[in-house]
């Protein structure tokens, strides 16, 4: 499946940590946009949709959540805790975001410019397009 987790590089010393992500620095794509996910509601879920386009990069800045990947053959369940690790995600994946702690901010980073008609939000549509000698395409 093609998500990973990336230890990122940080740069510490005695009044802290930084990190920067950039092009071949920590990020594997060049950032054309960000936002972030907070003040998320007890037992809720978002994504729950794959981009035909957009690479992400998924960096828990504080507090946790769990993403649960799909390729649309098999899923897995990733959870996020440590601002030092990002999950990138190719595109094509779908994706849902859920068990947000308390207080929880995710950073997201991604290569496209926002533009609804890359979302696929239906999963079986997503299936015939994940799948195509299944006839989809
Ligand atoms: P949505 O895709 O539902 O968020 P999530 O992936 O977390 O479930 O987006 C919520 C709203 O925000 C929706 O009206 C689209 C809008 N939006 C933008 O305008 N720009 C963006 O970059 C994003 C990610 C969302």
């Amino acid at each position: 499946m093609n998500y990973k987790l990336i230890d990122m590089k940080v740069f510490g010393d005695e009044r802290g940590h930084l990190i920067s992500l950039e092009k071949g620095n920590n990020c594997p794509f060049e950032v054309k946009r960000a936002f972030y996910i907070f003040d998320t509601k007890p037992g809720i879920a978002r994504g729950a949709h794959a981009n035909r386009n957009s690479e992400f990069m998924l960096i828990p800045i504080s507090g946790s959540c769990k993403v649960r990947i799909d390729d649309g053959s098999s899923s897995e369940t990733v959870k996020l805790s440590d601002p030092h690790k990002a999950l990138y995600l190719d595109k094509m994946l779908w994706k849902e975001m859920f068990d947000f702690s308390y207080n929880a901010i995710l950073l997201v980073l991604t290569n496209t410019l926002y533009d609804e008609k890359e979302y696929i939000r239906d999963y079986n549509e997503y299936l015939r397009a994940a799948t195509p000698d299944l006839g989809g395409g």
